[in-house]
């Protein structure tokens, strides 16, 4: 068998040696936006797992852009030489490529960390201002938030490239801008969060897409450059797969590479239906409209599973996030399951199950 998976991929001018992508996972370890110990442990693990392209979490462009007051930030010298210590470090454990995902949470800023309720912080716990295209709060007591000027999105744009000339001088091989989720990008592109009467409410991915021309411009085309994006707001009046096929297409006029179709969290009141594959149909309506490379992600997490996507054409690759926290050796697995050799580390190959007699014992013992 030779299984779509583990087939290189090109991304601009980066070769993924197989399909298969750490998705962005904030981790909330970071100290006024600088990576910390964790992030050299989670990031140094996931780096030698063979996955074909490692994508960093959510990194605020801003202070302000941080979710919580543990996210990375690529806004300081300090952000910068904390995350190159790391990804230098990632560098001399692996060759796989590795990316980072620029973002800012808008009106989903200043909150507890997820395991202290993920609530807006309160007076006293230094809350900041957030801002967004509308003074729309994301839910009932949540931070008001500012209506950003038009000055203040001017300055907004030259953070994203100032944080894209960070994480180029950092060496990432790929920049991803996060536009889904309900953070910042998505706040613009929504009709449900996005109600101003200028031109940056008029025609709603003008900022999205005045931030994505300006990382381009800047970001080098050896490299490879994509987008997170949103297929389904998953809310009458939101955003749905069309809206989804719409940026895509403009995202590869400007000279995208990739985009990753997401959807959700626009808003607490979303019902969403969240099922193995829940979002793979988004994907497929883009690849199938869109000359570009498009990444599947959500309630992914059996090689099978992962195989039939791709070798069905419905999408490129795809990105996994709990399913590579529950096991690092994911693609190590899925590789053994198709037959694939795979170089180990030559520190851990004797768990490869045909290297040592009893290596896949203890995986067999625990029953998975
Ligand atoms: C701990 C954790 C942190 C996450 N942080 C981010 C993030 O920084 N950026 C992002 O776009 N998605 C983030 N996500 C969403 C994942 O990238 C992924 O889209 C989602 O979990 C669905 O994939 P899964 O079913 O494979 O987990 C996060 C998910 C988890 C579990």
């Amino acid at each position: 068998m030779n299984p779509k998976i583990f087939a290189p991929l090109q991304l601009g001018g980066v070769t993924l040696p197989n399909r298969l992508v750490i998705s962005p996972m904030c981790q909330y370890s970071a100290a006024d936006g600088c990576m910390t110990d964790w992030h050299m442990m989670h990031l140094g693990h996931l780096a030698i797992s063979g996955a074909g392209l490692m994508v960093i979490e959510a990194t605020g462009v801003t202070r302000e852009g941080r979710i919580t007051h543990g996210c990375t930030g690529l806004y300081s010298e300090e952000n910068e030489a904390a995350m190159a210590r790391v990804v230098q470090a990632c560098r001399r454990l692996s060759h796989n490529p590795i990316g980072i995902q620029l973002a800012h949470a808008g009106r989903k800023a200043s909150v507890h960390y997820p395991w202290h309720g993920g609530k807006p912080l309160g007076a006293g716990e230094s809350p900041w201002r957030t801002v967004a295209p509308s003074p729309i709060p994301f839910g009932e007591g949540w931070h008001v938030p500012g209506e950003l000027t038009v000055a203040e999105i001017r300055k907004l744009i030259e953070s994203f490239v100032a944080s894209a000339l960070r994480a180029k001088r950092i060496g990432f091989d790929a920049v991803e801008l996060h536009s889904a989720h309900g953070y910042l990008l998505h706040q613009f592109l929504s009709p449900l969060s996005n109600r101003r009467g200028d031109s940056y409410g008029k025609n709603r991915m003008q900022f999205p897409l005045e931030v994505a021309q300006a990382v381009r411009d800047v970001w080098p085309k050896e490299r490879a450059l994509g987008a997170r994006i949103s297929g389904s707001d998953w809310m009458e009046g939101g955003l749905g797969p069309d809206d989804a096929v719409a940026y895509a297409k403009e995202l590869k006029r400007i000279g995208y590479d990739y985009v990753c179709v997401s959807s959700g969290a626009l808003s607490p009141l979303a019902r969403m239906k969240v099922e193995p594959n829940y979002q793979v149909g988004f994907a497929s309506q883009v690849k199938q409209n869109v000359p570009i490379a498009v990444r599947a992600v959500g309630m992914i997490a059996d090689p099978e599973q992962a195989e039939d996507i791709v070798a069905s054409g419905k999408a490129d690759m795809v990105a996994m996030a709990r399913a590579f926290l529950d096991n690092p050796r994911w693609v190590w697995h899925a590789a053994e399951r198709f037959g694939v050799k795979l170089d180990y580390p030559p520190q851990y190959a004797r768990s490869r199950s045909d290297a040592w007699p009893g290596a896949n014992l203890a995986r067999k013992k625990i029953g998975v």
